[in-house]
């Protein structure tokens, strides 16, 4: 029984340095992914979900807030992180315990030690909402992982290489399953498509993704 367990819960390696953690979020105690949602209902009260608007002029699908010490942003002016929410004009909500335990667990399951985030991107996907290929490569911090938590709706994870024109592999992230990438992956090019219609218990028509970042070269 314990064997079987300990099978099923094995991180799923995508690319070398990047793994897929299935169901991770229901490994913690029974009600966790609650727990990140009632958290993410306090930040987006202080910090509410807006589209941003690219360098490009684009109006981004993803609804977006940031909890922790910095926050990505993105306007005419460029993309960057950011310790002022430019829609409140204060600093983001401090990162939930909640978020840090997830984020700190998931890193070391896939091998990473210390990941200490002070950012955390709150991707909300509505039907239709999409991400396009990009890497993340506003960060100070190279050497830390990305963590990303999915949460609500399943959606299709596109993750490639280091090259744009390098083909993607396809993963299906349901609710409660984690993605960490670092190492020689870090900067590999990644994407949603766009997300179909359907209905979580939980969120409803809705998926929610949570990326923890070291964003901040002199951060802890
Ligand atoms: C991101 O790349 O910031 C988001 C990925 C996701 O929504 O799973
Ligand atoms: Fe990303």
């Amino acid at each position: 029984m314990q064997a079987a367990l300990y099978i099923e819960s094995e991180p799923i390696k995508i690319a070398d340095g990047a793994y897929l953690l299935q169901g991770f979020v229901s490994r913690f105690e029974s009600g966790f992914d609650q727990r990140l949602l009632d958290a993410i209902e306090a930040v987006r009260l202080q910090a509410p979900f807006r589209h941003m608007v690219t360098p490009g002029g684009y109006t981004m699908s993803v609804a977006m807030a940031n909890c922790g010490r910095a926050g990505w942003v993105t306007d005419r002016k460029g993309y960057r992180y950011s310790e002022i929410d430019p829609t409140t004009g204060l600093p983001w909500p401090a990162m939930p315990e909640v978020f840090l335990q997830i984020a700190q667990s998931a890193a070391l399951a896939a091998g990473y030690q210390d990941f200490v985030p002070d950012a955390c991107l709150i991707n909300r996907y509505e039907p239709g909402a999409r991400m396009a290929l990009h890497q993340d490569k506003d960060e100070q911090d190279a050497t830390a992982p990305i963590v990303s938590v999915s949460l609500g709706l399943t959606a299709t994870f596109m993750f490639g290489g280091l090259q744009r024109t390098d083909k993607a592999k396809r993963f299906k992230l349901e609710h409660g399953d984690v993605v960490v990438w670092g190492g020689t992956s870090r900067f590999n090019f990644h994407g949603i498509a766009p997300l179909k219609t359907s209905m979580h218990p939980l969120l409803g028509e809705q998926r929610i993704n949570l990326t923890f970042r070291k964003a901040l070269a002199d951060s802890p």
